[in-house]
């Protein structure tokens, strides 16, 4: 297998694969992409045998930017009398995985194949499992991941749960709740399923805790902080949905999302103002290198053309502004599937334990 294939967002293609390929080069893995425009889909070849696995394995997908999914295998032609067959075969060639997953592109070509898609998963399910080369009790094998890019063609490939994400296409499967005030709510809940690992939901996003949010109207993120029972600051010039504010968990602060400063240091700090992206990362910086909080998420808005070179130097900046304060974190970013032109940038001071709720100067 030489090749890993990358989902993304359509018209993130190039980014995607300027990330693998400094990635790639950074671990001395010969590798090139391949790309067309809009496609949503990015293959990443490396011609040497086991390169591919190889860099698989080095790489951590989470620290991926642009892609959504990945997996690793080969593309094959199946023709419309039978496809079956052919995919069974190529299967026998790879590990045993724990359960199938078909896919299509992100693109309207790859919606328009869902018909198919859905007509092919139960038969395709039944060959696999009855030839033993999908083993749902084998629960700690790769995912078979079964991606059409047309009817007759087709990428056979397996990831790991470990080292992926964890939905088929990278795309998680989250409703808007009934009664939050905007649909923008799913991001900082995709974040969170992003950065914060589920079993540490409970001690990191725990009931009581304090969470400022700039830019907050008209609530969908102060929402998700009410709904984990946060105490909120919510600072917007613009009106904070009623509903919200009856929670009694709001206090809404009608400023300047960058001339705010809390009076006490807070859990976390959360920011959606559309802005240029070196002022987001600015005061990103200020916060945690002020130490006015202890973890972060903000976006960085990607109006521009050289948008992988721009995240490469706001978080840059961060990091910078970090180590001025002389403060260890763990900044990264994520195009997050709810994100549009944009990405969204975590940061969590890893010296927990000494960070203290106190009042600031
Ligand atoms: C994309 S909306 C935020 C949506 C919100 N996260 C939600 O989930 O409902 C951006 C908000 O930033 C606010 N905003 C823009 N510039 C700001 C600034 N300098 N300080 C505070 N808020 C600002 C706008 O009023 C707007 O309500």
């Amino acid at each position: 297998m030489r090749e890993l294939l990358l989902h993304c967002r359509p018209g993130f293609e190039g980014e995607t694969a300027a990330e693998m390929q400094e990635l790639s080069g950074a671990k001395g893995i010969a590798g090139y992409a391949v790309t067309k425009d809009n496609s949503a889909l990015v293959r990443f070849v490396c011609p040497q045998e086991g390169d591919a696995e190889r860099l698989m394995t080095k790489l951590r997908f989470r620290d991926l930017i642009f892609a959504r999914q990945w997996a690793l295998g080969e593309w094959l032609d199946v023709p419309v009398e039978d496809r079956i067959s052919p995919i069974i075969t190529a299967c026998s060639k790879g590990p045993i995985a724990s359960c199938v997953w078909l896919e299509t592109a992100d693109t309207n070509d790859g919606k328009a194949m869902a018909a198919l898609t859905k007509k092919l998963s139960r038969p395709l399910e039944t060959a696999l499992t009855k030839t033993r080369f999908v083993r749902p009790a084998k629960t700690d094998a790769p995912r078979l991941h079964l991606c059409f890019e047309s009817g007759q063609r087709v990428f056979v490939g397996w990831s790991w749960a470990s080292n992926a994400a964890p939905w088929p296409m990278g795309i998680p499967r989250l409703k808007v709740p009934r009664d939050a005030p905007s649909r923008s709510t799913l991001k900082l809940e995709e974040a969170w399923h992003h950065f914060v690992p589920r079993d540490e939901w409970d001690s990191r996003m725990a009931p009581g805790m304090t969470a400022v949010d700039l830019g907050a109207a008209p609530g969908g993120w102060t929402w998700q902080l009410v709904n984990r029972h946060m105490n909120v600051i919510a600072v917007d010039n613009g009106p904070m949905a009623p509903s919200l504010m009856d929670s009694g968990q709001v206090e809404h602060i009608q400023a300047d999302g960058y001339m705010f400063k809390p009076k006490r240091t807070v859990h976390w700090m959360v920011c959606d103002i559309v802005d240029k992206p070196a002022r987001s990362s600015a005061l990103l910086g200020r916060w945690i290198g002020r130490g006015w909080c202890r973890e972060a998420i903000i976006n960085f808005k990607l109006p521009m053309k050289q948008r992988y070179q721009e995240v490469m130097q706001c978080m840059e900046h961060v990091q910078a502004d970090l180590d001025a304060a002389g403060i260890k974190a763990s900044v990264a970013c994520k195009q997050l599937y709810s994100d549009r032109e944009e990405v969204t940038c975590h940061v969590r001071v890893l010296h927990a334990g000494s960070f203290k709720i106190q009042a600031l100067g």
